[in-house]
């Protein structure tokens, strides 16, 4: 079976194909750098984007000898996300589905992140999702390959967001994550003071706290970025997989991944890593180019999810 997946959630457009169990190609065009010089996503911008990025994939498409006529379905993302570039993809979808009479089927653009780690690996039930985005940081509890049941999200700020935004505050260009993880690893003194964690023992994720503590801290006093960079990192990091062991234990699980753009934090892989030889389990880790906003992933979730 060949599927055409596509996604356009945010601010990343995405074509690929999938044929059988061989994923064809991924092409992604990032709109980063159309969106930096307003230090963050302008939701029009995306959604005409979309537009206009579709050409230069349809283009692509090309090299890899598909012919679009051989489809059999087409995935798109269909929630949750920005709704003027969500509507861009949908329209594509139903009207390429239209014209080439095949079935269109919407995916959810978290169980495609969920789904981003076994492209070529596999889960192994019961299982941890840990999907750590700019927009989400949600704990699933994978029973098997299509009934999940979220453990806790985000109460407030998603991860990603924090570091964005305390980010931004330090003069770093949009989205800091990146930025943060290579000044944070070239830190290697201690850490700066930080509040202690309120909700450890719950499943739920808050980080609205911590980011407005290190802004009015950069504002306030002088720091040195390299060491709010690895003390936030740290923070987080240590949220994140705190709750995740819990959840872990809780539901003897025999796999756990991480996810989603932040799962490109070198320091985090290496932590969930440990954590995996420490508990015992098999851990699923995306490769970097499946990490942020990418159709393989939505092609991937329909296969396992929808098929
Ligand atoms: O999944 P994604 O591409 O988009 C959303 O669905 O939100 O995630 C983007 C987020 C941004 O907040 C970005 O700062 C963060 O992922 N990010 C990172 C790293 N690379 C991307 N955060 C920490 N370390 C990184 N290396
Ligand atoms: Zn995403």
């Amino acid at each position: 079976m060949k599927i055409l997946a596509i996604e356009t959630s945010c601010d990343e457009t995405s074509l690929a194909i999938f044929d059988d169990n061989k994923l064809i190609c991924n092409l992604v065009l990032s709109q980063i750098k159309n969106h930096r010089e307003y230090k963050g996503v302008i939701p029009e911008l995306a959604a005409r984007l979309h537009y206009e990025n579709f050409h230069y994939l349809f283009d692509e498409l090309t090299k890899y000898n598909v012919d679009i006529k051989t489809i059999d379905v087409i995935s798109y993302t269909s929630e949750p996300g920005l709704p003027g570039a969500l509507s861009v993809g949908k329209v594509l979808a139903e009207t390429l589905g239209y014209l080439l009479d095949v079935k269109v089927y919407p995916v959810n653009h978290i169980h495609g992140h969920i789904n981003s780690v076994n492209i070529d690996n596999e889960y192994l039930y019961p299982a941890i999702a840990l999907v750590v985005s700019g927009g989400h940081t949600n704990l699933y509890l994978l029973k098997d390959q299509t009934n999940y049941e979220i453990l806790g999200k985000s109460l407030d700020d998603a991860a990603g967001e924090c570091l964005d935004k305390v980010g931004k505050v330090m003069g770093l260009e949009y989205p800091a994550g990146p930025e943060i993880d290579k000044l944070a690893s070239l830190w290697h003194g201690p850490e700066l003071p930080c509040p202690t964690l309120r909700n450890k023992h719950e499943l739920n994720f808050s980080y609205s706290g911590i980011k407005s503590y290190f802004i009015n801290y950069w504002n306030n006093k002088t720091l040195i970025k390299e060491q709010v960079a690895y003390t936030i990192q740290n923070f987080i990091i240590c949220d994140l997989l705190t709750k995740a062991e819990k959840a872990i234990k809780k539901f003897h699980a025999r796999s756990f991944s991480i996810s989603g753009g932040v799962s490109n934090n070198n320091k985090l892989r290496m932590e969930v890593i440990k954590l995996g030889d420490k508990l015992n389990i098999k851990v699923l880790i995306p490769h970097k180019e499946f990490t942020t906003d990418n159709a393989a992933m939505i092609a991937n979730a329909f296969r396992h999810i929808n098929q």
